[in-house]
């Protein structure tokens, strides 16, 4: 048994974290851009200075145990996102597309208009709406694009210390509200696990898809001012996973 301590991501994480991602939320859509398009996806996380990739590890073993992507200022975390590695998951989805013919069909119905407006927005922003950008920092609104636990170790305290850790830099940051979405609880969602910390459901939401989805909303004034206290636990050992340095 040993401890959990929780830091950011760095680029001898991206083979672990993925294959972890990949596993742990196989139902997700962008899962199935593919192992690469997911390294990239943590690597532009964790190299912009509007977001936040985290994992949790083992003290002893720097065995990754867990792992949150977050925003502290969607804007312009997605305009980076677009700008610096847009080309790139084009690129990658569009193989993927050409490989899988479902895919390719759902993309079209789903998601393909609103991924193309979001890159045009992108490119057309000028320093007018850049200064709208910064204005509209005053909603202060983040939010937790993902979060897992290795199944091995889960009820271990180690969702609890990345979540904790993420709100810690979202107050540093001036965040207000930090909002996500979730399954239904039926459906494996962990509205239950979130409401621990204060989450308030805000409304259901219906997917491009047709999924459903809980919207949950912190307001961090409700929560106690300065970095939130993170007492580790003991986590169990695990041999799949290992990082190496
Ligand atoms: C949800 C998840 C991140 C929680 O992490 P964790 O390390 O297992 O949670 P912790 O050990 O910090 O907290 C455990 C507490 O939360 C509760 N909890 C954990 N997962 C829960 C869930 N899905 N629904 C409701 N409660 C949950 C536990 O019952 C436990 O309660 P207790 O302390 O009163 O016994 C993890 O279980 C997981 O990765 N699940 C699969 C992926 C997933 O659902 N991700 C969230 C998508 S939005």
């Amino acid at each position: 048994m040993s401890r959990i301590a929780v830091r950011a991501v760095d680029r001898n994480d991206l083979d672990v974290v993925a294959k972890l991602h990949q596993e742990m939320l196989s139902e997700e859509f962008i899962v199935r851009f593919g192992p690469r398009f997911l390294k990239r996806y943590y690597r532009a996380f964790a190299d912009s200075k509007h977001a936040v990739a985290l994992v949790a590890v083992d003290e002893d073993t720097d065995m990754i145990l867990g792992a949150l992507l977050g925003t502290l200022n969607p804007s312009l975390h997605y305009r980076y996102l677009t700008r610096r590695h847009g080309v790139y998951f084009a690129f990658l989805i569009s193989i993927q597309a050409l490989l899988h013919a479902k895919l390719a069909k759902e993309l079209v119905r789903t998601r393909i208009r609103r991924y193309t407006q979001g890159v045009l927005r992108s490119i057309k922003r000028n320093a007018k709406t850049d200064a709208v950008i910064t204005t509209s920092l005053v909603t202060k609104v983040s939010d937790i694009t993902h979060l897992f636990v290795n199944s091995d170790v889960q009820s271990a305290g180690v969702g609890t210390s990345l979540i904790l850790s993420y709100q810690s830099l979202a107050i540093e940051r001036g965040v207000r509200y930090i909002d996500l979405v979730t399954a239904p609880a039926g459906m494996n969602g962990a509205g239950a696990f979130y409401e621990k910390f204060g989450w308030k459901l805000q409304r259901t939401h219906i997917s491009h898809s047709g999924e459903e989805f809980l919207l949950y909303r912190l307001d961090l004034h409700d929560v106690a001012h300065g970095p939130a206290r993170i007492e580790p636990r003991d986590v169990p050992h695990s041999s799949s996973h290992k990082i190496s340095n």
